[in-house]
């Protein structure tokens, strides 16, 4: 199974890319192809109509044609003012918009409509991010995405990881791989454990 991990951050330090990274080593250790995608390797304008227009930058193609080619991904958001950042709304709203005259992202429907998605957060308050989840979720159904119900919100992010980036208590590295163990499983039914 292809597992596509990405962070809604592109900051350094991000909480929520050492989360990423986290469930990228649990999808590995669980014999799945895990890519771990970081947004900062894309140069993506802000979203409008008119840009989108004069042509849908190479950046963005490129970045539906990673998506594409995952059958499962992981999303690890996260909290801005109560909901998920700018950068991820971003980057979900030009990779959900079609391209007019493109073989295959002038359907709507790619690259989003039957992905298995688990989503993650991370932050260094108490509830872990969870409000940027319940934002995130109804975009991503709205999509056409199959979201796993079960989802994981890290607290008190800023004390949760050791020097190499491992998540310290075993409790916690155990919830993402089950997230992680949940969206492969659902996206081998739904996709066939060979994708
Ligand atoms: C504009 C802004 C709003 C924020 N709002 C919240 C919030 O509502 N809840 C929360 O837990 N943290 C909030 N934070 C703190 C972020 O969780 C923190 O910056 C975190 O490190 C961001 O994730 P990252 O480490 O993956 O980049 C906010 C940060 C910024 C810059």
């Amino acid at each position: 199974m292809k597992l596509l991990v990405f962070a809604g951050s592109a900051r350094s330090e991000s909480f929520n890319r050492r989360l990423a990274r986290v469930a990228a080593d649990a999808a590995r250790a669980a014999g799945a192809q895990a890519t771990l995608l970081e947004l900062a390797d894309y140069d993506i304008p802000m979203y409008h109509a008119e840009l989108e227009a004069r042509g849908t930058p190479p950046d963005v193609i490129r970045l539906k044609e990673a998506m594409d080619a995952h059958p499962a991904w992981i999303i690890a958001t996260p909290e801005y003012n109560g909901s998920y950042t700018g950068l991820l709304k971003n980057t979900l709203d030009w990779t959900s918009s079609p391209v007019a005259g493109h073989p295959v992202f002038a359907d709507a429907s790619r690259p989003f409509a039957g992905k298995v998605v688990g989503m993650l957060s991370a932050s260094n308050g108490a509830l872990g991010g969870l409000r940027a989840q319940s934002h995130l979720a109804p975009l991503l159904l709205n999509l056409g995405c199959w979201l796993a119900p079960r989802a994981y919100a890290l607290p008190r992010a800023a004390s949760a990881f050791d020097a190499q980036g491992q998540l310290l208590d075993a409790e916690q590295q155990a919830q993402v791989a089950d997230v992680v163990r949940q969206v492969l499983w659902a996206a081998g039914r739904l996709h066939g454990e060979q994708a």
